[in-house]
C-alpha cells in the first residue's frame, strides 16, 4: 500500500485527491499547518470511510521551516499543494509576498527534508497553475494555444508560477520524478472559482465578465485528481503537464450554458464592465479578464483520456450532484 504525502492536502485539490487515494488503496498523510483544525476537516470529509488508519496528519511550519521527519520518511510519493489562495483576497504588496513565499519557501523546506532525511519518496508532483501563460491575444484566440513550453508571462502569476516550478524542480537534484501540473480553473462544488460563478446564477443572473470574449481553460475536478493519480503511477511521465480539459470556451458561453442548466430560460444576462472590476478586484481583475487558451495536446500524448471533455458534461455531472445534495 503507497503513503502518498499530500502538502496543503485539506484544501480543495487535495480532499478531493484524498478521497481518490484511499479509493485506490492507497494511504494519505496531509502535511498541514495545523493538525487540530486538519483532523476536524478529515473527520467531516470523510466519516464514511471505515478505516481511520488510512488517513493521517503530519505539521510542518513554513514560516519557521519545520516538518515532520517521520512524515517524510513514511512517504513514497509527495503531491505539492500548499499556497495561499491566489483569488482568495485582494493583491496588496504583502498578499502578493504570501503567494508566492507560500509555494517557494514550503517547496525549499520539502527540498531541505528530502536531502537531509533518508527516504524513499519515488517522485513529487507539484501543482502549477496556467497562470504560468502570457494571455492569449483576443484577435486569434481560438487558433493560438500556449503550450508547456512556451515561456513564462512577464506579471505577477506568470513569475509566481516560474518561481514556484523553480523552487520544486530542485529535487530532480536528488534524482526524484518530478510532474508539475499547470493547471486550469478548477471545477467543484465543494468551492474554488465554480461556487463564485454559480452564486449569482442562483439569484437570476448571468454575470458575463467584461465583455465576454476571454477563453477560460478549465477542469473538472474529478479529472484534475485522475491526471494527479496517473502522475503517481506512471513513471514515464516527468516534467511539465498543462491539467486543463480540451474544450477551452469563452467567459460568456461559460456563463450562459451554466446559467441555463441551472435556470433553464430564467435568468437575465448582465455584463459586469471591466471598470467595475478593476474597481473591486484591483490588479486581481487582469486574471478574470485574460483571455488563456491552453493546450491538453501533451496529456493526450500520453494516453490520458478525459471523463468529462466539455463544459456540457461537466456542468451535467455539477448540477446533478448539488442537485442531488440538496435533497
Ligand atoms: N483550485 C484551482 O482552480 C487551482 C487552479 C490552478 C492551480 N491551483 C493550485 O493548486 C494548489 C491547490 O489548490 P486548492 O484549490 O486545493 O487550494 P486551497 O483549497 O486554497 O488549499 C491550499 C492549501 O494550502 C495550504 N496553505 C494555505 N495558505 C498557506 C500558506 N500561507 N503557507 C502554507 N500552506 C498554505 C492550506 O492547508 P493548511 O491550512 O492545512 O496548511 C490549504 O488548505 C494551490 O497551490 C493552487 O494555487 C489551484
Amino acid at each position: 500500500m503507497p503513503t502518498i504525502l499530500i502538502t496543503g492536502g485539506t484544501g480543495l485539490i487535495g480532499r478531493n485527491l484524498t478521497r481518490l487515494l484511499i479509493e485506490k488503496g492507497c494511504r494519505v498523510i496531509i502535511l498541514t499547518r495545523n493538525t487540530k483544525k486538519a483532523n476536524k476537516k478529515i473527520r467531516k470529509a470523510f466519516s464514511s470511510i471505515q478505516d481511520p488508519t488510512l488517513i493521517s496528519t503530519a505539521a510542518w511550519s513554513v514560516r519557521n521551516q519545520t516538518i515532520d521527519v517521520d512524515a517524510i520518511g513514511e512517504a513514497d510519493y509527495i503531491v505539492h499543494l500548499a499556497g495561499a489562495g491566489v483569488a482568495e483576497k485582494r493583491w496588496t504588496a504583502r498578499r502578493k509576498k504570501e503567494i508566492v513565499s507560500s509555494r517557494t519557501k514550503s517547496s525549499a523546506l520539502i527540498v531541505k527534508a528530502l536531502s537531509e532525511n533518508s527516504n524513499k519518496v519515488k517522485a513529487v508532483i507539484s501543482a502549477s497553475a496556467i497562470g504560468w501563460y502570457t494571455p492569449t491575444p483576443i484577435s486569434n484566440q481560438q487558433t493560438v494555444t500556449r503550450i508547456e513550453t512556451d515561456p513564462p508571462d512577464q506579471g505577477f502569476l506568470g513569475e509566481t508560477c516560474r518561481l514556484w516550478e523553480e523552487s520544486i524542480g530542485q529535487v530532480t537534484l536528488m534524482h526524484k520524478r518530478l510532474v508539475k501540473l499547470r493547471t486550469g480553473i478548477v471545477l467543484s462544488n465543494e468551492g474554488g472559482a465554480f461556487k463564485s460563478f454559480k452564486r449569482p446564477i442562483r439569484w437570476g443572473l448571468g454575470t458575463i465578465l467584461g465583455d465576454g470574449r476571454q477563453i477560460i481553460s478549465w477542469i473538472h475536478v474529478e479529472d484534475l485528481c485522475r491526471i494527479y493519480w496517473e502522475a503517481i503511477n506512471n513513471e514515464q511521465w516527468s516534467g511539465v503537464y498543462n491539467a486543463v480539459a480540451p474544450a477551452p470556451v469563452t467567459n460568456k458561453v461559460f456563463i450562459l450554458a451554466l446559467a441555463r442548466k441551472i435556470k433553464g430560460n430564467f435568468f437575465i444576462p448582465i455584463h459586469v464592465p471591466s471598470f467595475v472590476l478593476k474597481l473591486t478586484l484591483g490588479e486581481m481583475s487582469i486574471e478574470v479578464l485574460k483571455s488563456a487558451n491552453i493546450s491538453e495536446e501533451k496529456l493526450r500524448r500520453a494516453g490520458f483520456q478525459f471523463l468529462y471533455p466539455s463544459v456540457e458534461a461537466a456542468f451535467d455531472q455539477l448540477t446533478a450532484i448539488s442537485r442531488r445534495d440538496a435533497k
